[in-house]
């Protein structure tokens, strides 16, 4: 039998769109509502294919009548029946049920009964809340722009790496590792008062990645073009909505390009990105349009057809400077831009996306190429209103000295990363990428505003359950 894995079941997408009534299909899924009329019982179904519920429609003659009309919202069932057209005008077709398996009860206590429910209440429920409307488009999208991710760079030529997960390298050198070690915590080897990490796991210290960066730029000098699509882990103790403690992120790294290349290639792979969940996923938007952020669809278009604007960091601290703003952080040339700054600019400088470029060396890690002023670095952070930095990326230093200088400014002892500087060594050529934060991207185009609400199970300080 062709597709055995299909269990003989359709789904409901299949099912709503199909072109004619259809007579014995079965479908399975979970009760949104169940309602009982005088001789009827309207049971809504959704099976996560689609937005939209399948209507069932069950008449006195079904053998179960009363044991159905008994059934609560979250109850798992097997509906066989025959698919006609619907008298309503609400939806086109709708299921006469002719038996109904019930594969799993839910009782009263169920905590989806039908009333809005609070995002902070669903994040309590983080292993039922996929079966509600907002966090089933939520999760259809984020499915949707992970196929699109990897469409885009495998339409282009690019290598997908795997990199590790565990390493011993803090490639953004913020020191925010989660350590990973196999040591008796309350009783870890000792010499002379200093935690003997030598006799650990793998023989020195390690972490969870902050960044698949180091490893990606190998690659590069291989493949030429790469990317790389992973797991990221930050024990960075800031408890915003924008910042979790494990987040994916997308990095692709390009030999032979220079900063321009960069913001050009980030460009392109956003607008890809938003023309994507446009034409893909227009239910699902729809209703985020309507419930979450009214105007979004209007605003991803804008974004599809913006012209994305380009300004140096020095250029970006003046307009501050000038914007007669009272900013609750100062800004100075030297000092970092806050997220209060760059929604500003991307807000009410430009409004639209912003790339602001060539930063000051000191606020930005070891590996950035250093411009000929001697004081910036070729590094590009890309600012979208609502959602601040959504891309941060550069061009790598390429000469072996000029990085050695870079890494003894920040303390980093070149014998950890040997293999790092040897790629310098034979065969370096200018190279450059970026990193796309996944989530940041999922609270863009979904209007979400908690990224606690566009990850599955969120990890963020204090929480790790589910
Ligand atoms: O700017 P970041 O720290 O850059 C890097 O990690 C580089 N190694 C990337 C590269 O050049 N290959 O992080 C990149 C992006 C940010 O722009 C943001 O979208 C996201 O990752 N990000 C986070 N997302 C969620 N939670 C956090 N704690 C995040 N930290 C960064």
């Amino acid at each position: 039998m062709a597709e055995r894995w299909k269990r003989g079941r359709m789904r409901v997408e299949a099912v709503l769109t199909a072109a004619a009534p259809l007579a014995g299909i079965c479908v399975k899924g979970w009760a949104r509502t169940v309602r009982r009329g005088k001789d009827v019982i309207f049971i809504e179904l959704n099976d996560g294919s689609c937005f939209a519920s399948l209507q069932v429609v069950v008449g006195p003659e079904l053998n179960d009548f009363e044991r159905v009309a008994r059934l609560g919202t979250g109850a798992c069932l097997a509906v066989t029946g025959d698919l006609v057209p619907s008298p309503g005008g609400k939806q086109n077709w709708e299921l006469h049920a002719r038996a109904i398996e019930v594969l799993g009860e839910a009782d009263g206590d169920y905590p989806l009964q039908k009333k809005r429910h609070s995002l902070e209440f669903l994040r309590s429920i983080a292993h039922l809340r996929p079966r509600t409307n907002t966090f089933g488009a939520v999760f259809r999208v984020r499915s949707a722009l992970a196929f699109a991710v990897h469409r885009f760079f495998q339409e282009r030529g690019f290598l997908y790496v795997q990199t590790p997960i565990i390493t011993a390298s803090d490639c953004e050198g913020a020191g925010e590792l989660f350590r990973v070690t196999t040591l008796d915590a309350l009783n870890p080897p000792l010499n002379d008062g200093v935690v003997e990490f030598g006799a650990d796991f793998f023989g020195e210290k390690t972490g969870l990645t902050v960044s698949g960066q180091l490893e990606g730029e190998l690659f590069a000098t291989a493949f030429a073009d790469i990317y790389t699509f992973g797991p990221t882990f930050r024990a960075e103790n800031s408890n915003t909505s924008r910042h979790a403690a494990e987040f994916w992120m997308i990095e692709p790294e390009m030999a032979f390009a220079d900063l321009a290349a960069d913001c050009a290639l980030a460009e392109a792979f956003l607008r890809f990105l938003v023309r994507y969940v446009l034409e893909h996923c227009g239910e699902d938007l729809a209703f985020f349009d309507q419930r979450i952020e009214p105007g979004l669809i209007a605003r991803l278009e804008t974004l599809a057809a913006a012209e994305f604007r380009t300004m140096t960091y020095s250029e970006a601290v003046r307009v501050l400077e000038q914007s007669g703003r009272a900013f609750q952080y100062p800004v100075a040339w030297g000092s970092d831009l806050q997220s209060e700054h760059e929604r500003y600019l991307t807000e009410e400088h430009v409004g639209g996306p912003l790339f602001v470029v060539d930063y000051p060396e000191t606020i930005k890690a070891f590996y950035m190429r250093r411009n000929d002023d001697g004081k910036t670095v070729a590094a590009m952070d890309l600012l979208v209103p609502r959602v601040g930095e959504i891309i941060g990326g550069s061009q790598r230093e390429e000469r072996l000295d000029i990085l050695d200088t870079r890494m003894a400014a920040v303390g980093i002892d070149p014998q950890n990363l040997w293999w790092y500087r040897d790629i310098r060594r034979w065969g370096s050529c200018p190279h450059a990428g970026f990193g796309l934060g996944f989530e940041r991207l999922l609270m863009y185009v979904t209007g979400m505003e908690n990224i606690r609400d566009v990850i599955p199970f969120p990890r963020t300080p204090g929480h790790a359950k589910f």
